[in-house]
């Protein structure tokens, strides 16, 4: 399994990994799959700036087994020094590292970035994310009682913040 930055190339294997979960899992609140033309539109908005890097691990096959990321907290320039993190794999990769190997090459891009704070929002109940948060330095700050409905039901999201 590599670790590598994500290029536009990527669009297709990062949507593999992550459209499911759209589709099948309160993991994500999107509702919709993301076009490869959309995907590739977001690699290419994170890609201008070092705080919002992307990282796939990459199997021996050349199929994108998990993705990770930074991306703007919110657009408001003055959130500028904020992100929000997240981190996919694919459900034959998990718990096999992966997930920690891509927040180490993640985290290790935004030391050098102008990152104040990091937020990642984990859907309840998810014991996994929140293991790998809390192992990457996050704290866990507060839940949001229900505050998405997806699937005809309403899910909570505790969100965790990670200072640098
Ligand atoms: C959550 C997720 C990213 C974790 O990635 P992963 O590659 O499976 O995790 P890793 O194998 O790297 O393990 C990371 C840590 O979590 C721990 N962990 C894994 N599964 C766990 C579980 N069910 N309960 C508690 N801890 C768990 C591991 O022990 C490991 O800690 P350690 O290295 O100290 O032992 C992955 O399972 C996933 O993508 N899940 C579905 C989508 C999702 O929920 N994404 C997160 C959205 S916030």
């Amino acid at each position: 399994m590599k670790i590598r930055r994500a290029a536009g190339d990527d669009a297709g294997g990062i949507n593999a990994v992550y459209n499911p979960f759209i589709l099948d899992s309160p993991a994500t609140f999107e509702t919709e799959p993301i076009s490869e033309a959309g995907r590739r539109d977001w690699l290419d908005r994170l890609s201008r700036d070092p705080r919002h890097p992307v990282f796939v691990a990459e199997g021996e096959g050349g199929e994108i087994c998990g993705f990770a990321n930074a991306a703007p907290f919110d657009p408001r320039p003055a959130y500028c020094t904020s992100v929000k993190t997240s981190v996919f794999i694919a459900p034959n990769c998990v718990d096999q590292g992966v997930g920690r190997r891509l927040y180490r090459a993640l985290f290790e891009a935004l030391a050098g970035a102008d990152v104040h704070r990091a937020y990642a929002l984990v859907v309840t109940p998810n014991p996994a994310s929140a293991a790998l948060h809390k192992a990457f330095g996050f704290t866990h700050i507060s839940t949001l009682d229900e505050v998405g409905r997806k699937f005809g039901r309403y899910h909570s999201v505790m969100w965790f913040e990670k200072r640098f």
